[in-house]
């Protein structure tokens, strides 16, 4: 399990910062007291590389935070409610953010637009007054936009550093593992798929030829596991039956997150995380976002790594995800200017 794995590694490397001053890393989860903001604030609780746990949200965070504040590792957790973000924020170095509605049946990630689109901005204005340089990590659907909405903040505020801002696309990255394995009948640690292109339906472009496991997959089993893997999300809203959408997926996946680029903050070397940033790889084609294998660093960002070597079937993929995803990303974006 994940969780282990990274406890022995960031065991390893907290030990090496122990005496460090840059060991000291406080996250604030933002939204922490819904679906996914309470399990991943349990399993940020759980990773050694936190060692403070800032859990903000309109409504219940100091009773998750009291909760979670009793599992015996050592970071210290708070709960801030409405009127207290700004304490909330104060010296985090990294910000997580699941705030937002999320979809029930029939619902697709656009049509939670209009709620989670002003809640993305007052967050983002919050952030750029109270932490600017920390590290922020978007959840809050639809992420094509919702990151561009972040940015256009920031870009106002004079603090945007492109380097900071990550939309999150691991459970995308998870369900291809998982899904890929089940098909193999592998164990899916041993199984790894690059996800590129956005976080919704057609813009999830997983790269199943570039995986030794996923590249003999052909025919209609290939377009059904293209498919499970780009409307993933739909099963368990539907599973769900109007109560939400992935909660616990996303909890471990965002927490999977947050350990790498932790981990890559305090100095480890060659993590890369496929996830949403501000990429020079279709910008030619007015794609200025875009997901893709990247390399972290102390400062973020170290690396774009390119998509690679494309079978004609991911050709067409990538095809039908720039249209989608260039519209998402102007959406939030004028949806910040035009206001
Ligand atoms: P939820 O409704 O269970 O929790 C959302 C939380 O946000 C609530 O506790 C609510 O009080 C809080 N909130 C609302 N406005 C806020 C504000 N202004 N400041 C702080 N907190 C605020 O929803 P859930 O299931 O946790 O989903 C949250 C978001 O994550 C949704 O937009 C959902 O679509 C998205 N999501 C993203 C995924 C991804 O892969 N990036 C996967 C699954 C969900």
């Amino acid at each position: 399990m994940f969780a282990s794995r990274f406890a022995k590694r960031s065991t390893a490397l907290a030990r090496g910062f122990a005496s460090s001053a840059r060991a000291e890393r406080k996250v604030a989860v933002l939204g922490a007291g819904g679906g996914i903001g309470q399990p991943m604030s349990l399993l940020l609780k759980q990773d050694p590389l936190v060692t403070s746990l800032a859990l903000y949200d309109v409504r219940g965070a100091p009773g998750v935070a009291a909760d979670i504040s009793h599992v015996n590792t050592k970071s210290e957790v708070k709960g801030y409610g409405a009127d207290d973000i700004a304490s909330a924020l104060k010296g985090a170095e990294l910000v997580i953010i699941p705030a937002g509605v999320p979809r029930k049946p029939g619902m697709t990630r656009d049509d939670l637009f209009n709620t989670n689109a002003s809640i993305v901005r007052t967050l983002a204005e919050a952030c750029a007054e109270h932490c600017p340089k920390a590290m922020i990590g978007i959840i809050s659907n639809p992420v094509n936009s919702t990151v561009p909405i972040f940015a256009e903040v920031y870009k106002k505020k004079g603090v945007f550093d492109p380097k900071r801002l990550f939309g999150v696309t691991t459970l995308d990255v998870v369900r291809s593992s998982r899904f890929l394995a089940e098909i193999k009948g592998l164990d899916p640690k041993d199984v790894k798929v690059t996800v590129v292109g956005g976080h919704s339906g057609v813009t999830i472009v997983p790269l199943l030829s570039q995986t030794p496991q996923g590249k003999d997959v052909k025919g209609e089993e290939y377009k059904a596991l293209v498919h499970r893997i780009q409307f993933g999300g739909d099963e368990v809203v539907k599973a769900k039956d109007g109560a939400g959408s992935a909660t616990l997926s996303m909890g471990f996946a965002g927490a999977r997150f947050a350990n790498s680029l932790l981990r890559a903050m305090n100095g480890e070397s060659g993590v890369v995380e496929p996830t949403f940033v501000e990429s020079p790889l279709y910008a030619s084609e007015g794609v200025e976002w875009f997901a893709s294998n990247v390399e972290l660093g102390p400062d973020g960002v170290k690396n774009i790594h390119p998509v690679g070597a494309l079978s004609v079937e991911e050709e067409e993929l990538i095809k039908a995800c720039l249209p989608d995803l260039k519209k998402n990303i102007s959406k939030g974006v004028s949806f910040v200017n035009s206001a």
